[in-house]
């Protein structure tokens, strides 16, 4: 890939619809549907029947809609959420298959610094993603391999779950923590919320510090995608 997308300033808003609930049938257009409909990033989820209890899709997938994953243009983000166990086999398929940011559980590796390092190796940006029940003390080693941390607002598996409402101040306490090291060494950290968000509870996510969305069953359960994201970004912007 040759354009590497970019990651987005700080208190820029970006919405990543979850093509986990998109018509499977029909990926292509899905993700360029979404995407003409205002979506920023294609989050792309992954999961093995092992670390979580449901299958999906891999490489060959995302290697299959890296041409339709396009905005104003350009190469729109692909935002993978390996829900796997172990990843460091599967990351340079993915970074091959056209991946741009790739983000895994701690808990499903057993070198996470190795694991980081990998998929920066392969040109890719890296997050970490934590479970509802997982406390944020691997950021502590590790915050400056990462470029976004992706706290799960739902047990990972499955769409058209509920908001956990607990999540919320776990974002506040990552905001004030990302805040600090922006200010330390001047780099920007995203922080990406995922599971159960929809258009009334988008605004108090925001509130709270998230500044990457996404949202599966709530934009790809409506008829009218742009209708959804429109209505997204203005309960955001009262955050
Ligand atoms: C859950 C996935 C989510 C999920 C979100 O394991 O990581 O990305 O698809 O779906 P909704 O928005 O329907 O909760
Ligand atoms: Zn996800």
């Amino acid at each position: 890939m040759s354009q590497k997308p970019e990651l987005g300033q700080s208190k820029q808003y970006l919405i990543a619809p979850s093509i986990l609930s998109a018509d499977f049938a029909r990926l292509g257009e899905e993700v360029t549907g979404v995407l003409s409909a205002g979506a920023d990033w294609v989050h792309f989820d992954v999961m093995d029947n092992h670390y979580v209890p449901n299958l999906t899709i891999g490489p060959l997938v995302c290697e299959a809609i890296r041409s339709y994953a396009v905005k104003d243009g350009k190469p729109a983000m692909i935002d993978v959420h390996l829900m796997v166990e172990p990843v460091d086999r599967i990351i340079p398929d993915f970074a091959k298959a056209g991946a741009n940011l790739i983000s895994f559980h701690p808990e499903a590796s057993s070198h996470v610094h190795r694991s980081l390092n990998l998929i920066r190796d392969h040109g890719c940006y890296a997050g970490l993603v934590f479970n509802p029940a997982t406390p944020l003390d691997h950021l502590d080693h590790t915050l400056d391999l990462i470029d976004l941390v992706l706290l799960m607002s739902v047990n990972p598996g499955f769409g058209g779950q509920s908001f956990i409402p607990s999540t919320l101040e776990k974002i506040a306490t990552l905001r004030a923590r990302l805040d600090r090291h922006e200010r330390e060494t001047g780099k920007h950290i995203r922080l990406e919320v995922d599971g159960g968000i929809k258009v009334d509870n988008i605004a108090a996510i925001a509130k709270a510090g998230a500044d990457t969305f996404v949202a599966g069953s709530a934009i790809f359960g409506k008829p009218n995608y742009a209708d959804v994201i429109a209505a997204m970004r203005t309960e955001v912007s009262k955050a």
